[in-house]
């Protein structure tokens, strides 16, 4: 068996014309992440590929700084003018120097592609000692796509491409998704004879099946299910797959053992960790980063990112956990409740109209309606404390840096600038008028 070992090239230097956006297409997300995350998710998952080749336009650097955050030996290489695929791959030869094994060519711009199904590919090349396999899909419609044509044994003899068919390769149905996994050694050669005389007048990837065929090595497709090989045009087909990805999360959730009160209107990320008997109501919006624990109840309307949420706590309707939100075991997150990098200890209670940032609330304390933590001066972000089984009456403003010790009271109203101690009682109101009789008075004068 020749050299298994793998090396990945991931195509995203097209125009992506179509989504009339400034934003390069690849970078445009699905389930909370760009594209092309998910694309190298799933090659690093299934190949572990020695090298990993991004093939970029000119100007494209938001795309590289994305990638490089996501696998940072990430290598790039630059097609300055967008001649077809095989152009592409041609781009990315000098980084392929000196790799010995198989070389798959991905697109950026089809991020369904699971890793099982690379997985087969790359098991299916090795055992077959093809030198090509290209994964297919069989599509009633097959329209713009490339035709696998196969010889008379069912091995790959060519790809056609549409707009060179002729009208009986037009009826074929097996359509080259574009994924390849090719042998390293003839690669570059078999990319030195492309031509470009046809059609579209590109160098097409996908002719060096052909090339191959000359050579006497033979040519494999690979056949998987065509819902995880579709890609990205236009803004239409981005939403076709948000909604397909969706559908394969919400299923994994239910399968997971969470409740989904209405699935359709629970949005997931592609990270999104809820553990068995979670209960979600309908419109609850999940970002990336939140992990939520078993026994929680996530109330409608609810929209959470970059948070953590322990066992048995309920949040919501309509509460805000922002980055670094942890709310702790029993804790309560009421309506209207933003909460922004802060910790909730157990049982502690925020539950109506409050905004609670850069702070920690002690276990079972008691956050009234309405209070705030005045964390931001205009230049800094400041922290407020709150110490276990502390009561802060309604509509209290914390104006941090402050810290109210454990037990305290903290009356309604007040604007608390000092710290307060423990099991003390702190408030700023001013006292309170009385005028027994004014308001009739008042009204009498009024009339009059
Ligand atoms: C290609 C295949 C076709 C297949 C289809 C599947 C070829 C010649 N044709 O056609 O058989 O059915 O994909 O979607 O390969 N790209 C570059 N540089 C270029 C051209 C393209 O990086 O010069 C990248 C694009 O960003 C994209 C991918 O390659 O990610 C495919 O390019 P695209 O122009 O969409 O190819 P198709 O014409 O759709
Ligand atoms: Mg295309």
């Amino acid at each position: 068996m020749k050299n298994d070992a793998t090396a990945c090239v991931i195509l995203a230097a097209g125009k992506g014309t179509r989504m009339k956006s400034t934003l390069p297409k690849v970078m445009h997300c699905i389930a909370g992440m760009p594209m092309l995350g998910h694309v190298l998710a799933a090659a690093s998952k299934a190949l572990t590929p020695e090298r990993t080749v991004l093939v970029l336009a000119d100007g494209m650097n938001e795309v590289l700084h994305y990638a490089r955050s996501q696998l940072p030996d990430i290598l790039d290489a630059i097609q300055h003018r967008q001649q077809g695929t095989g152009d592409a791959v041609k781009s990315s030869l000098s980084e392929l120097e000196g790799f010995n094994g198989i070389v798959f060519v991905l697109y950026g711009d089809t991020p369904l592609i699971s890793a099982d199904t690379l997985k087969n590919m790359h098991r299916q090349l090795c055992e077959s000692g093809a030198a090509i396999a290209v994964l297919g899909m069989r599509l009633e419609d097959p329209t713009a796509y490339g035709r696998l044509i196969l010889d008379n044994k069912g091995l790959l003899d060519r790809i056609v491409e549409c707009k060179d068919a002729s009208t009986s390769e037009k009826a074929i149905n097996l359509c080259n998704s574009g994924v390849m996994a090719i042998q390293s050694d003839h690669l570059p050669r078999w990319l030195g004879q492309l031509k470009n005389a046809n059609a579209k007048g590109e160098y097409y990837l996908t002719d060096i099946v052909a090339l191959a065929r000359t050579d006497k090595l033979d040519c494999i497709v690979v056949e998987a299910p065509a819902a995880e090989l579709q890609g990205v045009n236009d803004r239409a087909q981005l939403a076709a797959m948000e909604s397909a990805l969706q559908h394969t999360l919400r299923q994994r959730a239910m399968q997971g053992g969470v409740t989904l009160q209405d699935p359709a209107s629970t949005y997931f990320s592609y990270d999104t960790v809820l553990e068995a008997d979670v209960i979600v109501e309908p419109h609850v919006y999940f970002g990336p980063g939140v992990t939520v624990e078993s026994g929680v109840t996530i109330r409608a309307f609810s929209h959470l990112e970059q948070a953590k949420v322990g066992p048995d706590a309920i949040i919501g309707p309509y509460a805000r956990l922002r980055p670094g939100a942890e709310i702790g075991r029993k804790a309560r997150v009421g309506n209207f409740v933003e909460i922004k990098q802060a910790t909730l200890e157990e049982g502690a209670k925020v539950n109506h109209l409050s905004y609670i940032g850069d702070a920690y609330i002690g276990a079972h304390a008691n956050i009234g309606a309405g209070t705030v933590t005045c964390n931001y001066d205009g230049f800094q972000k400041h922290y407020t404390r709150v110490g276990e089984y502390a009561f802060v009456g309604s509509n209290t403003a914390l104006v941090a840096p402050v810290e109210i010790g454990m037990s305290a009271i903290v009356g309604a109203g007040s604007v608390i600038t000092e710290d307060v101690e423990a099991d003390s009682l702190s408030m700023t109101r001013s006292s309170q008028l009385h005028r027994q009789g004014w308001a009739k008075q008042f009204r009498l004068r009024k009339k009059n």
